[in-house]
């Protein structure tokens, strides 16, 4: 498994920016409870040592769909609130309409505007204009880990969430912000695991110009012989 990638990955003066940001616009960001925070922990050995949970698959589907994450027919279910993984990648400050192309970025912040030294630092071949908007994107196009795979749906049983991680764990380093996957609903074996891309501007697939497919989690099945049963027929 390449993607091995296990928290967001983020340069010294980004994740400055980042931390200002939050406290200038007073986001309160929810802090992740103890069963996510020890969820982490075990997550983050199985992706260090074999990409993924040896409860998931990744599964090749059907024409454009390319691969899916799946529950095995034989692990115990999700329940509700769990932690899947933190939804890793580089974070990348870019201007918000140039548009990131890739299909594999979640926008962390959005509508900013920055100062004149902050677009000579982060956009040195625009000139600088007081209004252009920025965003903060996580993409884990090149760099990112499992959840990278995991399908879209308008009825997800997996969501995503931005929160802090406070670990008092030396293995754990704590995080003041972080995009993890949790279960939406309980998730039960055999399950394709789905989330929503859209947020509130409902950009992802009106700016890839494509119908996404409608499938719900149990939509494709994953059986026992490690097959996908295709149940949209
Ligand atoms: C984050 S990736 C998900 C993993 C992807 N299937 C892969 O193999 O790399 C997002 C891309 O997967 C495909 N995809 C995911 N959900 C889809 C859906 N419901 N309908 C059509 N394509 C989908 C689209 O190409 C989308 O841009």
């Amino acid at each position: 498994m390449k993607f091995r990638l296990k928290r967001q990955e983020i340069d010294k003066d980004l994740f400055i920016f980042c931390l200002n940001r939050i406290k200038q616009d007073k986001l309160v960001l929810p802090k992740a409870g103890k069963k996510i925070v020890q969820g982490m922990s075990a997550v983050l050995k199985d992706i260090e040592e074999s990409g993924l949970p040896s409860y998931l698959r990744i599964k090749k589907l059907k024409g454009k769909l390319g691969y899916g994450v799946f529950l095995h027919p034989e692990a115990k279910p999700i329940s509700r609130g769990a932690l899947i993984a933190p939804y890793s990648g580089r974070v990348l400050l870019s201007p918000q309409y140039a548009g990131n192309d890739s299909d594999y970025a979640f926008a962390l912040m959005s509508n900013l505007c920055l100062t004149r030294e902050e677009q000579l630092k982060w956009d040195p071949s625009r000139r600088y204009h007081p209004r252009r908007l920025y965003s903060v994107d996580l993409d884990a196009h090149k760099k990112g880990n499992f959840t990278r795979f995991i399908n879209h749906s308008e009825t997800p049983n997996v969501e995503a969430r931005f929160v802090k991680i406070s670990s008092t764990s030396k293995d754990l380093p704590s995080a003041p912000f972080e995009l993890i996957y949790v279960a939406k609903k309980m998730i039960r074996p055999g399950e394709q695991l789905l989330v929503c891309y859209e947020g509130e501007d409902k950009s992802y697939w009106g700016a890839l110009k494509i119908k996404p497919f409608s499938m719900t989690p149990t939509t494709f099945m994953l059986d026992k012989s490690g097959e996908i049963v295709d149940l949209s027929e």
